[in-house]
């Protein structure tokens, strides 16, 4: 029997439901929430993701403040750009956009965030809060794939999640948001030098794909009924589309959706819930400020 789908979309809608209410509190209370964004240089995903947040923030009717520098932007200069985000009372939370060029450590950047303003949540004082189950706030991506699981009554506890990926951005934290208390799953980071991985992936209850690779997860790795969350965004060559492309994730989402129980789209899956957190977040990090 073939899965059901979890829209990204639908349930961005259930949060943002939740959250209007939040903003409409704090303007009722004289707090404008205010989210900026910076964008070095002209990548141009990155300006179709920060163009993204910065429409869904208006839309939300909060303070959106997009900040555009050229990629030959210094160090410095950015380094100066956050120092003044961080004094800025109107903002209260920021991000600044990746991948940044090459001549900026990113580090030092994400170091120098008020980490009561890392909307994001990539500051190690925020990573560190997650991992011990203290988080300010938790970074969107994860936090997005925790929502669907949520709101969809798919039960974490006891069964166990296998999450393919040790990034920073998703797999990381993934696994550590999954593994708290009230979560309660069992489990497993798989990364690309992991052995037997078919056989691993095939006891998964959730199975978690952020590998960056199309089509990765083929059928065979799945287990019947599983949940299966696709976080892959792959841009391949597709002489059919318009655009002489397309995004697929690192799902083989057409023999897998007749395995599992439940299955995450690409695109239109877990791509819509990044933005909704990264609201979410912002609107936690005004309602902290104004206490
Ligand atoms: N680039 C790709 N994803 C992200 C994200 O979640 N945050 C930032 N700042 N940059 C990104």
């Amino acid at each position: 029997m073939a899965a059901d789908l979890i829209l990204g979309k639908e349930v961005a809608e259930e949060v943002f439901v939740d959250l209007r209410k939040r903003i409409d509190a704090l303007k009722a209370a004289g707090t404008l929430p205010g989210l900026a964004v910076i964008l070095v240089g002209e990548d141009p995903a990155s300006q179709v993701y920060v163009r993204n947040k910065v429409r869904k923030c208006e839309e939300l009717g909060m303070r959106s403040v997009k900040i555009e520098m050229p990629a030959s932007t210094t160090q410095e200069e950015l380094l100066a750009k956050v120092a003044e985000l961080n004094a800025d009372p109107a903002i209260h939370g920021f991000l600044v956009q990746l991948p940044l060029p090459k001549h900026i450590d990113e580090k030092a950047v994400i170091n120098a965030i008020d980490p009561a303003k890392d909307a994001d949540c990539f500051h190690p004082v925020n990573v560190g809060k997650m991992l011990i189950g203290e988080p300010d706030f938790l970074p969107a991506t994860p936090a997005g794939v925790m929502e669907m699981l949520k709101r969809r009554g798919i039960q974490t506890a006891g069964k166990h999640a296998v999450v393919i990926g040790r990034s920073n951005i998703v797999g990381k934290p993934m696994a550590a948001i999954l593994m708290q208390r009230g979560v309660d799953a069992t489990v497993t980071v798989a990364n690309s030098r992991t052995e037997n991985l078919p056989e691993i992936t095939r006891t998964a209850d959730i199975l978690i794909a952020a590998v960056g690779k199309p089509g990765f997860v083929t059928a065979d790795m799945v287990k019947d009924g599983a949940v299966v969350i696709d976080v892959g965004t792959n841009r391949i060559d597709d002489p059919s589309s318009p655009k002489g492309s397309r995004l697929v994730g690192d799902v083989d989402f057409e023999a897998v959706k007749e395995k599992a129980s439940w299955i995450t789209p690409v695109p239109g899956g877990v791509g819509p819930m990044t933005i909704c957190m990264l609201m979410a977040n912002a609107v936690r990090a005004a309602e902290r400020a104004s206490r």
